[in-house]
């Protein structure tokens, strides 16, 4: 039925006008929003460390509004209605940038931490004694974006960054669940793009090698350095100049300036 609905309007979209001149029409710059948790976030996770969306900016056009908060999970960032907050704030032509993944795994048993999401990769509901119908993490990406899109706004799903691949000596990448789920999050939409930012950034981290990487990582596995949020920041450029995403229409130097190559 969702799939209907999504057809209906891009048939509608195209028929108005050629996507090119329908950016060209809108009177203001689009903006791109930004939600995830702290590996995003402006202070990303404490002392000493970035979220990567404080340096998306500098390598876009148009204006960056980083709406991360640490500590956030795809159910959390939904029950405490920061989608629906941007939602509202979207206009169409806007792009928004959803990556969430560090606070979704764990167990709701014995203890429900208001982070964790219900098990799987659909429909399935789950209840604790804090709250009743938890979803799974594509139902509420799937949820957010379904609201984005229908404004007009255009969503990239981001894989999750990975922990420091560098942690054990020698180099190991290994794609989250979360991976495949923020793929399948994206596919059912005509205006939702899938960006592997965390196979990007692996890339990246084990071109550069250990020592520079270890450095990345001050104070624990997870949160970057500034100097480390700016290459995450660039190698989820690079998957949107590799991908079909409009946003490629607002990078800057689009050529050598940007790291890594193509998946
Ligand atoms: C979509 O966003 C609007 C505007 O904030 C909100 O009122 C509504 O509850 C949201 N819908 C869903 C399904 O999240
Ligand atoms: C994303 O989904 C597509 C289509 O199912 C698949 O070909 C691709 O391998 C997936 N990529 C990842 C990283 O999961
Ligand atoms: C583009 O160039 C600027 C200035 O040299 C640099 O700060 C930025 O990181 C570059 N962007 C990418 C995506 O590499």
């Amino acid at each position: 039925m969702m799939g209907v609905v999504i057809v209906a309007v891009a048939l509608a979209a195209t028929a108005s006008a050629a996507p090119a001149a329908r950016i060209a029409e809108r009177a203001t710059t689009p903006t791109v929003y930004l939600a995830g948790d702290s590996t995003m976030a402006l202070g990303g996770g404490g002392t000493g460390t970035q979220g990567w969306g404080e340096y998306l900016k500098y390598s876009l056009t148009i204006p960056v509004i980083n709406k991360a908060i640490a500590g956030r999970s795809a159910r959390s960032y939904t029950v405490e209605d920061h989608f629906a907050a941007l939602a509202a704030l979207v206009q169409p032509e806007d792009f928004v940038v959803i990556e969430f993944g560090h606070n979704d795994g764990g167990s709701l048993t014995p203890t429900d931490n208001g982070k964790s999401d219900c098990a799987g990769a659909g429909d399935e509901v789950c209840n604790t004694d804090i709250q009743h119908g938890i979803l799974t993490y594509p139902a509420y990406l799937i949820a957010a974006t379904q609201n984005f899109t229908s404004r007009g706004a255009r969503v990239i799903i981001a894989s999750p960054t990975p922990d420091n691949p560098w942690e054990t000596g020698s180099f190991v990448y290994e794609a989250s669940r979360f991976t495949a789920y923020a793929n399948a999050s994206a596919a059912g939409f005509a205006h939702a793009k899938f960006v592997d930012h965390g196979q990007l950034v692996g890339d990246e981290f084990r071109k550069l090698g250990g020592s520079v990487v270890e450095g990345f990582y001050p104070n624990d596995h997870t949160h970057t350095s500034p100097a480390g949020a700016a290459i995450v920041a660039q190698t989820f450029v690079r998957g949107v100049v590799c991908s079909d995403s409009f946003l490629k229409r607002h990078v800057k130097n689009e050529t050598s300036a940007i790291v890594g190559s193509c998946l």
